[in-house]
């Protein structure tokens, strides 16, 4: 049996990883931080088959003793403050987390367990105010947000922990991927979250910012698949995943509207508090390296994936509290 440690078990990808493994027969085990209430919502149905242990991606030492307890065969560092908006807001943070975090993950394994392999959760918004479209392994990066610069210091860290200590490590340089387990303040959620209340008469708008931004969406269910195919090939390697088709947000709330029956036009307002110090304004990846060396390809087109979180979010509010 084999055992992966994940970092952010707690989140949207963290969750779908764990189930994932779990139905490999993997044994996994999750890291938490400590916190006056326990954030499980994500894996309640799972915490009985995972074990749970503390650490901080600002203390050293707590992630160098979990790694040296856990013995991981597969290390997945996918926890950081991983809200774009707010890094402007917690850059220092966000720097703490986003990037010096790798850092320090690199050391836990360096040291506790460096024959284990190492995913790092990197970013399509590392490409930023892309250089080249459609953006691959090869573009270079130009980040637009203190996260997207954070990004770009844990992707390139991780490399350089491959070429100078010989380690497994490797970067999955994802786009957008949602799901019905997707942060209530990223775009496809607050919508499909919006849509389902004003159907059921709990509200009347949505508020948002920039929505002729476009991004490369698929399903996160989807992407866990190719963070654990990276790190099953003979050698490590970089991947962009992607889908290949990219959509606004406009695009977006049209689809989730109309899964109500309803005009998106007579409920979004405009709101200059969601618009960004400086925007991506277009992302959309090639995937055909991943397709080629990982045999992986997405299987939720956008329309199936709106669908999906908009029912999921209509069953959640009609449910009595
Ligand atoms: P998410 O839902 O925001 O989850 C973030 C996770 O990190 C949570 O489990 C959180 O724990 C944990 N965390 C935050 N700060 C921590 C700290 N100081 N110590 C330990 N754990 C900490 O993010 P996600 O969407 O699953 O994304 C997973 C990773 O992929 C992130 O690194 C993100 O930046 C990256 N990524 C995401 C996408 C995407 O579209 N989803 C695309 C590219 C890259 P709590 O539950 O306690 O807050
Ligand atoms: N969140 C949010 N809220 N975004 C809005 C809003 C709003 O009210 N109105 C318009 N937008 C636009 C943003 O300006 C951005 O262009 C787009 O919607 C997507 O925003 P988010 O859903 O917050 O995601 P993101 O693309 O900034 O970041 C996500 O994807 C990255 C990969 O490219 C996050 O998951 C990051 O962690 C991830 O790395």
């Amino acid at each position: 049996m084999k055992t992966a440690l994940i970092t952010g078990i707690t989140g949207q990808d963290g969750s779908y990883l764990a189930e994932h493994l779990l139905k490999k027969g993997y044994r996994v085990v999750g890291v938490v931080r400590r916190s006056s209430t326990t954030p499980y919502e994500r894996i309640a149905h799972l915490v009985d088959r995972v074990e749970l242990v503390s650490a901080d991606l600002l203390d050293q030492t707590s992630l160098t003793d979990v790694v040296q307890a856990a013995e991981p065969d597969e290390i997945y560092n996918l926890a950081a403050q991983s809200f774009v908006q707010t890094s402007w807001t917690q850059p220092v943070l966000t720097g703490e987390f986003t990037a010096l975090g790798v850092t320090r993950m690199l050391e836990a394994m360096r040291k506790a367990a460096p024959k284990s392999r190492f995913y790092q959760a990197s970013s399509s918004e590392q490409f930023g105010k892309v250089v080249e479209t459609p953006q691959r392994e090869s573009t270079p990066f130009y980040p637009r947000s203190p996260y997207g610069v954070a990004k770009v210091y844990g992707h390139w860290i991780t490399v350089n922990y491959r070429e100078s200590f010989d380690l497994f490590a490797v970067s999955g340089i994802l786009f957008n991927h949602e799901s019905p387990r997707r942060g209530l303040e990223f775009v496809t959620r607050k919508i499909t979250d919006a849509v389902a209340r004003i159907k059921l008469g709990k509200a009347h708008e949505v508020r948002l910012g920039n929505i002729d931004a476009r991004r490369d969406w698929g399903f996160a269910g989807d992407y866990v698949d190719a963070m654990w195919r990276m790190l099953q090939q003979d050698a490590p390697d970089d991947f962009v995943i992607s889908t290949g088709k990219t959509y606004s947000v406009r695009e977006f709330l049209d689809a989730a509207f109309s899964v109500v029956d309803l005009d998106y036009r007579n409920y979004v307002v405009h709101d200059e508090k969601f618009f960004r110090p400086a925007e991506v304004d277009l992302l959309v990846g090639d995937p055909s390296k991943a397709k080629n060396k990982l045999g992986w390809e997405p299987r939720v087109a956008l329309p199936e994936l709106v669908r999906m979180m908009v029912e999921a979010d209509l069953e959640r509010h009609s449910k009595p509290r």
